[in-house]
């Protein structure tokens, strides 16, 4: 028999990228693909990749750069760009003198194997249409041994914040069946995993025609109370209070809500038409601070959008301090072209974009410092996750409201939940001891446990 031909793909972006690699992975083993980690041997060479902000495509460029070596010594390799970027940039991304074979956006993977015999025979592909209907709802996701895994539920965005590429490269929104979603995370319980994401990229408007995100949500945690439920993205708008009781009242629903505001300046939110104010966003933390107290919340921010000044970036640093999210991801404002913003031209400096991004990081670093030392002394249950990325002696896992937890290995397992006593802190890091297994493990929930 002829050896199998060998995929090598490397993903790019957001959690969402992750899992389509996933799709794309199980439609290639069907069709008799196998998965290398090695360049040098591969067949076929892949990126999936991400159109979010301009540093992204720079790096995926580069990467492109070192597939044409590759290809010099192997003549034969298909390379092709998946995903966000060929959207966007297909035309680029197809010049004749372009070493890409084929350009294949998020809603035409299916078509990937066909699009490889082509190329093989010499003719470039290009597939970039998108669906208003595909969402990949009866493929199971090629995944690799594990304890979490991640599941996109939902695909595309109908919100259209001014700067964001998504609602472009990524269509129209449109989710699967609950059903297929629910069965899916039983089958990964059977097969050992302890935590699922449920992924979209504007999860909680979810909606199979019947069921919205809240109850997807309850259905995926009453499949095993043993697992862990996490998700993301939320929009502020559609946190329904429906949902948030959901989280509150599964126990297995983890802790933790990132919640992107992008900005605490009224006129900067609504030049971003993210559809909510400062005071809305603050009512809407409190609603579901005074129904979850203990609940874990991060967020998103944009410094340096179109037209901000030092008073919109003020009112930023405020909400930071008002709300005092466990944690913050943060961007420099990249122009997306062809987006809403975009018009509104690029007017911030960067030495200025460079300076406010750090006030925020300077400020959100205070108070995850602060918060995280508060926890000092307290036991946390921690899911054992893997080895510690700088020591090879400690194993580390997270706890239920996503703050990341490094202990000695001592004699437990990956995948085991330990009660862990924490010792010390940074912003970003608990460092614990472990007490032993946690009760979770007897696979009942607390919360019947409590009732
Ligand atoms: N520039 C900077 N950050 C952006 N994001 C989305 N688009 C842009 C852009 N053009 C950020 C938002 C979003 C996160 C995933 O990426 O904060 O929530
Ligand atoms: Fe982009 Fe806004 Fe949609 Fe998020 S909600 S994907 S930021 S358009």
């Amino acid at each position: 028999m002829a050896n199998k031909r060998q995929v090598y793909i490397e993903t790019y972006g957001c959690q969402m990228n992750l899992a389509d690699t996933e799709v794309v992975l199980s439609i290639l083993a069907d069709a008799g693909y196998g998965q290398t980690t090695s360049l040098r041997s591969a067949d076929v060479v892949f990126v999936n990749t991400c159109a979010v902000r301009e540093n992204a495509e720079q790096r995926i460029y580069g990467r492109l750069g070192d597939f044409r070596r590759y290809k010099k010594e192997n003549p034969g390799m298909v390379v092709g760009v998946l995903g966000c970027m060929a959207e966007r940039l297909r035309k680029d991304l197809m010049q004749s003198e372009s070493h890409v074979d084929l350009v294949v956006g998020p809603d035409e993977y299916r078509r990937i194997p066909e699009l490889i015999e082509a190329a093989i025979n010499g003719e470039r592909g290009i597939a970039v249409r998108l669906s208003r209907v595909e969402n990949y709802d009866d493929i199971l996701p090629l995944r690799t041994e594990g304890i979490s895994a991640w599941i996109s539920v939902m695909r595309g965005c109908d919100k259209f914040c001014t700067f964001c590429v998504v609602p472009f490269t990524r269509g129209r929104e449109r989710s699967r069946s609950m059903e297929s979603v629910v069965r899916e995370v039983e089958h990964l319980g059977a097969r050992g995993f302890k935590e699922v994401s449920l992924l979209g990229q504007n999860v909680n408007s979810y909606h199979d025609g019947q069921n919205d995100f809240a109850d997807l949500m309850a259905a995926v945690a009453r499949v095993d109370r043993s697992m862990r439920i996490r998700f993301m993205t939320p929009h502020p708008q559609d946190m329904s209070e429906k949902l948030v009781r959901t989280i509150g009242e599964n126990e297995n629903i983890c802790n933790y809500i990132h919640l992107p505001v992008q900005s605490g300046s009224d006129r900067i939110l609504d030049l971003m038409n993210r559809t909510y104010t400062r005071g809305e966003y603050l009512a809407l933390v409190k609603k579901i601070r005074t129904m979850i107290p203990d609940i874990s919340l991060s967020t998103d921010i944009i410094s340096g959008f179109p037209t901000e000044t030092a008073e919109d970036h003020h009112q930023t640093l405020d909400v930071i301090r008002e709300v005092e999210f466990d944690g913050a991801f943060t961007f420099k404002y990249s122009p997306r072209e062809n987006t809403k913003a975009w018009h509104m031209g690029d007017d911030v400096a960067e030495e200025l974009k460079s300076e406010r991004l750090n006030d925020i990081i300077d400020v959100q670093r205070e108070i995850s410092l602060r918060k995280n030392g508060a926890m000092v002394n307290s036991v946390c249950e921690v899911l054992v996750e893997g080895e510690s990325t700088k020591s090879a002696n400690d194993y580390c896992g997270r706890t239920d409201n996503n703050k990341m937890v490094v202990f000695p290995k001592g004699e437990c397992e990956i995948g085991q939940y330990l009660d862990i006593r924490i010792d010390r802190v940074n912003s970003a890091t608990l460092f614990g001891t472990s007490l032993g297994l946690s009760g979770r493990q007897a696979g009942h929930s607390r919360l019947a446990a409590n009732a």
